[in-house]
């Protein structure tokens, strides 16, 4: 494969399972062809500035991957020629370093680091016998990831544009007790609508992730901007792009036309989220005050609740969750009305204590959680119990 300036390139962008069309959404946004939805990903075709914008704007997507072959892989010799027959050589600059990551399953390999392997090899046997050297593999900072994609019988190979995670925005650090993902909060705020327009509060705010997130897409903010990508060291990419797109990224940057809160109980969120929405550069958009749930105050008429309360499998005290849910329906009743709430729930069972019926729900996953996405229309004197089958 020759990666030519203007040429149509076949590209990826990965997703967690249930954001696919918020994915594809994005990229008609964003002006990408050929968009294609698939399962856990999507697909489009666009230049290299296609592949430039999407690393730099993709709100809800993990990744994005320049497609150079597909085809049947079902054992070692099929997988090695497939990748035998992509020009490296172009790919790779001497003296760079490569690393092959894998995602998914093949029927013809016992073990994805074989596959992987197998990969490798052929990559550097053809360096080898073009150049007489081999490039070294690197698996912690490499210059060029290789992305092997398997599903039964067949592979795609793929370059890795993006490196870490498109969820790293930059703004908040990894590790620490489980937050949600950016990308995710990104992709809950799509669902529910937000464009910026509504006024939007996070009671239960955590590290701010749904409030920054929000503030971002508020001040029409690139959540790229502040971070580098794999393509960045690709030999066949132009840096003047990236330079321009992120000086046009600047250029649309508005204020924000609706307040954004944040709030929580805990000060120590309190204090995480207003370190991340400065590191974020929306800290003069995103107000975070301490406050308990019960006391909730949406921000104004029509306001978007948005939340992901706790549950039990990552944070929390088990015991006395039903109870805060409870306390949260309760809360939306009396305090929400007009408001439309959006709640990211991990387990039904608390779901249901909430008491409303949710107007919709949206299965979506946060890691390898099964999550459910609730809408709740919160009119004046709506408060049903849901049927047992409802969520
Ligand atoms: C799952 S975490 C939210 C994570 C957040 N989305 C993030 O990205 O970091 C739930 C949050 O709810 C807060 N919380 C629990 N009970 C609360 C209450 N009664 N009032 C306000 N906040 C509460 C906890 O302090 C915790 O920060």
């Amino acid at each position: 494969m020759r990666v030519t300036t203007g040429a149509s390139l076949g590209l990826v962008a990965t997703c967690s399972r249930g954001l696919e069309e918020v994915v594809a959404a994005e990229l008609r946004g964003l002006g990408g062809a050929d968009v294609v939805p698939g399962r856990g990903s999507v697909s489009f075709r666009g230049d290299e500035r296609a592949l430039v914008r999407a690393n730099l704007w993709l709100r809800a997507a993990s990744r994005v991957l320049l497609t150079l072959a597909e085809g049947p892989a079902g054992g070692r010799q099929a997988l090695y020629e497939l990748a035998a027959a992509i020009a490296w050589e172009e790919l790779v600059a001497p003296g760079q370093t490569v690393v092959v990551d894998v995602a998914g399953r093949g029927s013809g390999f016992a073990s994805a680091g074989f596959a992987a392997l197998t990969v490798k090899d052929a990559l550097v046997d053809r360096i080898r016998a073009r150049r007489g050297n081999r490039p070294d593999v690197d698996r912690d900072d490499p210059d060029v990831r290789v992305h092997l994609h398997l599903a039964g019988e067949r592979a795609a190979l793929a370059l890795d544009g993006t490196g870490e995670p498109l969820a790293h925005r930059g703004y908040r650090p990894r590790g620490g007790p489980a937050p949600l993902s950016e990308s995710l909060a990104a992709g809950v705020l799509s669902l529910a609508g937000y464009d910026g327009s509504q006024p939007l509060v996070d009671p239960m705010c955590g590290t701010g992730t749904i409030a920054i997130e929000a503030a971002l897409v508020a001040t029409r903010s690139a959540p790229g901007l502040h971070r580098r990508f794999a393509s960045e060291r690709w030999r066949f990419l132009s840096a003047a792009l990236l330079r321009e797109e992120r000086e046009a990224a600047r250029a649309r940057r508005r204020p924000a036309r609706q307040p954004v809160v944040a709030s929580d109980r805990d000060p120590r969120a309190v204090s995480a989220a207003r370190h991340n929405a400065e590191a974020a550069g929306v800290a003069e958009v995103v107000r975070v005050e301490r406050r308990e749930l019960a006391a909730l105050e949406p921000p104004g008429p029509g306001a978007l609740i948005v939340a992901n309360p706790p549950y039990g499998v990552r944070l929390g005290d088990a015991g006395a969750l039903p109870e805060l849910y409870r306390v949260l329906g309760d809360t939306l009743k009396a305090r929400g009305a007009g408001c439309t709430a959006w709640l990211l729930v991990g387990e039904p069972e608390l779901a249901r204590r909430i008491g409303l019926r949710p107007q919709r729900r949206i299965v979506l996953f946060n890691g390898p959680i099964e999550c459910r996405l609730l809408r709740f229309d919160l009119y004046r004197g709506d408060g049903h119990a849901p049927p047992d089958d409802a969520l």
